[in-house]
């Protein structure tokens, strides 16, 4: 083959998509079940993750507990049951099983089996969410992976969390996490332009740090006045809970937000999606408008979501995807995603050193300044003509 033939051959060279399906594993590390208090109205709570079933209880403390939700003496469903003292109490025969898993009364017996015990699964209430550590290998939650205190959670200044939970069905749940480094998505899918653009990768911490202005051609249903800037500095902490700070500036101060995104998987191919906001009053702004800016935030989310999720029901799982130079480290947040889905002993440094990587958002803001003015342009012509 002569030299120009090779060239040749390799630009007309159609490239494949290649995909080995989800993994079956689900990751290791804490995964956020909702709202705490939630689960504190006296009833058990049926959960369905890690391809199984779980449930949810208060004892009388109210120190939520998490069990295999099927029974081990002939497979009652415990989230069908009632919560008796410090137990829930299967619907079945009535078996006691306590929140440490072990069977504490069976009251039609002499004694209970001295085996009588099931799968309790290690929790954390924080920032008024619940938290389960969920990991394949068995071993308990190292210190070092919890997760942080949100700052203003539970003062007075910030309202309360909003709160919403959607099944996404026919996609594995490391589908949303490219969306960490995943920039020219902003412009075309959340209607934001990104101004600036930065990963940073570290231990179980993955970071994204962007700034961003709305787009100028697309009316949108909450708009805080055109030139606004928001700064966002979110992060995964492990594989499935983001906290986004997010800073808006209006003409009447900057709005402080938290936003909450995180997920735990169902099967392996599908995923609950849940998001939460509070805001921080204002000076001079009573808590019922703050609640209500929060609420505003949340249906703005929701929005937000919606558009991604339309993308992931219909896209194609992919392990090679084909990047420019504006795209953001995609294969490096993917092996800092991998750690997740490794024993611990298989953690390699490139999962887990830091990285960082700043995107050059010059060309792409200039392109879509552009795009933008033709829009608008054209719409007005539209308008007059
Ligand atoms: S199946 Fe639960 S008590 Fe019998
Ligand atoms: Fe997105």
């Amino acid at each position: 083959m002569t030299l120009q033939q090779d060239s040749a051959t390799e630009g007309d060279a159609i490239r494949e998509i290649e995909s080995d399906g989800a993994p079956t594993r689900f990751a290791r590390g804490w995964h956020c079940l909702g709202l705490s208090d939630t689960y504190r109205d006296g009833k058990p709570h049926s959960i369905e993750a890690f391809g199984t079933k779980l449930v949810v209880f208060a004892d009388s403390t109210g120190d939520l507990k998490i069990l295999d939700a099927y029974c081990r003496h002939m497979g009652g469903d415990l989230s069908q049951g009632e919560i008796k003292g410090d137990t829930v109490a299967c619907p079945f025969h009535d078996w006691r099983w306590a929140g440490n898993g072990k069977c504490t009364d069976i009251p039609y017996a002499r004694r209970v089996p001295p085996v009588a015990k099931t799968r309790a699964w290690t929790t954390l209430d924080k920032n008024g969410q619940l938290f389960v550590w969920n990991d394949p290998e068995g071993n308990p939650p190292p210190a070092e992976v919890t997760i942080p205190d949100i700052e203003g959670f539970g003062s007075d200044e910030w309202s309360d969390w909003t709160w919403n939970a959607v099944l996404i069905e026919g996609s594995n749940c490391r589908e949303i996490i490219d969306n960490v480094v995943d920039m020219a998505h902003f412009f075309y899918i959340h209607y934001n332009m990104p101004r600036s653009f930065k990963n940073v990768f570290e231990g179980h911490i993955a970071s994204q740090v962007m700034s961003f202005t709305p787009r100028t051609d697309v009316v949108l249903d909450i708009d805080f006045g055109v030139d606004n800037v928001s700064r966002s500095d979110a992060s995964y902490f492990g594989p499935s809970y983001m906290i986004d700070q997010l800073w808006t500036d209006t003409p009447d101060g900057t709005i402080e937000t938290v936003l909450i995104n995180c997920h735990y998987p169902v099967t392996p191919t599908s995923f609950v999606l849940q998001y939460g906001v509070m805001v921080k009053r204002l000076p001079g702004m009573e808590r019922a408008q703050a609640e209500e800016m929060a609420q505003g935030f949340g249906a703005g989310t929701e929005a937000t979501f919606e558009q991604d999720i339309a993308i992931w029901k219909n896209k194609a799982s992919i392990d090679n995807p084909l990047l420019c130079e504006e795209d953001g480290p995609v294969y490096q947040l993917r092996r800092w995603y991998q750690q997740f889905y490794v024993d611990v002993a298989d953690i390699t440094p490139d999962m887990v050193n830091r990285y960082e990587f700043e995107i050059d958002t010059a060309r792409s803001a200039t392109r879509w300044e552009q795009e933008m003015a033709e829009n608008i342009a054209a719409r007005e012509q539209a308008g007059s003509a």
